[in-house]
């Protein structure tokens, strides 16, 4: 198994010209696209449709009206002129009242074009803190040759949340001896991880993406919410159609 990480969405636009046939990639965006999402397929969601532009994501509604839209611009509900997005990105409401047995569509500033990017990989799996180690158990039972672990990012930076869920997931690959190699970005995450892994509250709470949601008194529960370790014991797996069903 080797070990490969993005740590920049800035290099997001190269994965398409990169062959992923034979790479599983591990996408994390912890504040808080994959958490969420995590949390609706565990919560019952029949699936998440990850789509980059909110015009997309209308024209789905268009088509197939029994949707719930969901995502967030700037971290708040999307609410387009005359239409309201059902769900905004806090997976605190992603509850299985709301989500069960539903399809949910959405639009993320970062996490879901981290999505859309692994398209054609040979899996993509959406992960988190809430269910690292079903993640881990998924991909060391399998054991794949090529992972690439992809940071979403915030905006145009690197997200320490992710950097740390990342190297959290190559601790547990690297006490495996299945793991072979782990590049200098999938080091970087695990150095970076073993020195932060004693206070990462502190740590998330002071990023760019913590800062923001803990200034929304609506929002800053999310923080502490997509910080729980292994919550929730399964995968989210993304199938070659671009929806994410749990598996
Ligand atoms: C994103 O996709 O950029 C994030 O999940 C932003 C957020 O909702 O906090």
């Amino acid at each position: 198994m080797k070990l490969e990480a993005i740590l920049s969405p800035l290099e997001l636009p190269a994965l398409g010209k990169r062959d992923l046939r034979e790479t599983v990639c591990v996408v994390f965006d912890v504040l808080r696209a994959t958490s969420t999402f995590v949390t609706a397929l565990h919560n019952g969601a029949k699936a998440i449709v990850p789509v980059s532009e909110i015009s997309e994501a209308l024209a789905i509604k268009k088509n197939q009206p029994d949707v719930l839209l969901g995502g967030e611009r700037n971290g708040i509900r999307i609410s387009p002129e005359g239409i309201d997005f059902d769900l905004g990105n806090s997976p605190r409401e992603y509850t299985p009242e709301k989500v069960r047995s539903k399809t949910i569509v959405s639009t993320t500033t970062n996490g879901t074009r981290a999505l859309r990017a692994c398209f054609g990989a040979k899996i993509v799996l959406a992960s988190s803190f809430l269910n690292l180690s079903a993640t881990a158990k998924f991909l060391r039972q399998k054991n794949f040759g090529d992972i690439l672990l992809v940071c979403a990012g915030t905006e145009e930076n690197t997200a320490i949340e992710d950097v740390l869920a990342a190297g959290a997931l190559c601790e547990i690959l690297s006490s495996s001896a299945t793991v072979g190699t782990l590049s200098d970005s999938a080091e970087t995450a695990l150095l970076t991880y073993t020195q932060t892994k004693s206070d990462l509250a502190t740590a998330i709470g002071n990023s760019q993406n913590g800062r923001r949601l803990l200034v929304i008194p609506e929002l800053r529960d999310d923080v502490a919410f997509c910080l729980q370790r292994d919550i929730f014991p399964i995968i989210a797996k993304m199938e070659t159609n671009g929806a994410i069903r749990r598996g």
